[in-house]
């Protein structure tokens, strides 16, 4: 499956979050808060190795099912299935394109972490339309992105970059930041045009896109007003339109 991001970046998010163990205070209040029935078909993107859909699992959900681009991240996740006797159905696939889940199929679906600030901004609006076809007409969606806000050289580093792209005859496409440290060093390519970026958003831009693709925010959250160590994210509630 095609990927968007640069093998390097793969490698990264592999390194990175391959051997993630425990679900976040955050996440699990958002949970907590959203979830009301276990008899259901709750649906995790961007799983990584699984463990938000297991956690899902442990608390009782009936029906868990899983995708993440990554080969490396749906066999990583798959042999721990095995290992938990879990019943998590785990599927590579790419959020803009879930062919593999049929219309109107969940009540819960999860986008934590930064899945949807991996999509580059152009695919985000597939995504979010993606995510209204498989869910149900009473589903209920918990998405988080990067907060733009929450690093005050954001600007300045989306500045500096532009000027960057420019010099090197590249009309820069979006407003995304590479990472400034990959796997522990320095990215001295930050500046370069080749690098996988991070879109991060704001609260009050996401409000306003979520309305546009057919959401109804019910709640939105800076990280931090959930729990203090969670200030890099923000967070949204949702249901659709109907
Ligand atoms: C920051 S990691 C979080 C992993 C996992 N949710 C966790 O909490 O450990 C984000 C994950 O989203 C996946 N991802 C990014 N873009 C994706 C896309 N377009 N479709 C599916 N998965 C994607 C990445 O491969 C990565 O595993």
């Amino acid at each position: 499956m095609e990927s968007f991001f640069s093998e390097n970046y793969e490698t990264h998010t592999i390194n990175n979050w391959i051997d993630r163990s425990h679900v976040n205070t955050t996440e699990k209040k958002l949970i907590g808060q959203v979830l009301k029935k276990m008899n259901c078909k709750a649906m995790e993107a961007g799983t990584g190795s699984g463990v938000i859909a297991f956690y899902l699992e442990s608390l009782g959900v009936k029906n868990v099912y899983a995708f993440d681009i990554i080969e490396a991240m749906v066999s990583k996740a798959k042999h721990r299935a095995n290992e938990l006797n879990s019943k998590v159905d785990f599927v590579q696939a790419n959020a803009i394109e879930l062919t593999c889940y049929e219309d109107s199929k969940f009540d819960y679906l999860f986008y934590f972490q930064q899945i949807l600030s991996m999509v580059p901004h152009s695919e985000l609006p597939k995504a979010l339309e993606e995510a209204i076809r498989v869910g149900s007409d009473k589903a209920i969606y918990v998405f988080s992105f990067m907060d733009f806000n929450a690093r005050w050289y954001n600007g300045v580093l989306l500045f500096l970059r532009k000027i960057a792209l420019l010099l090197q005859g590249t009309k820069p496409k979006y407003r995304g930041i590479p990472e400034l440290v990959i796997d522990g060093k320095i990215n001295y390519r930050f500046f370069k045009k080749d690098q996988f970026c991070i879109q991060w958003y704001r609260l009050e831009e996401m409000n306003e896109l979520f309305k546009e693709v057919g959401f109804e925010v019910l709640n939105s959250y800076q990280g931090a007003q959930l729990s203090p160590k969670n200030w890099p994210n923000i967070y949204l509630i949702c249901k659709k339109q109907l």
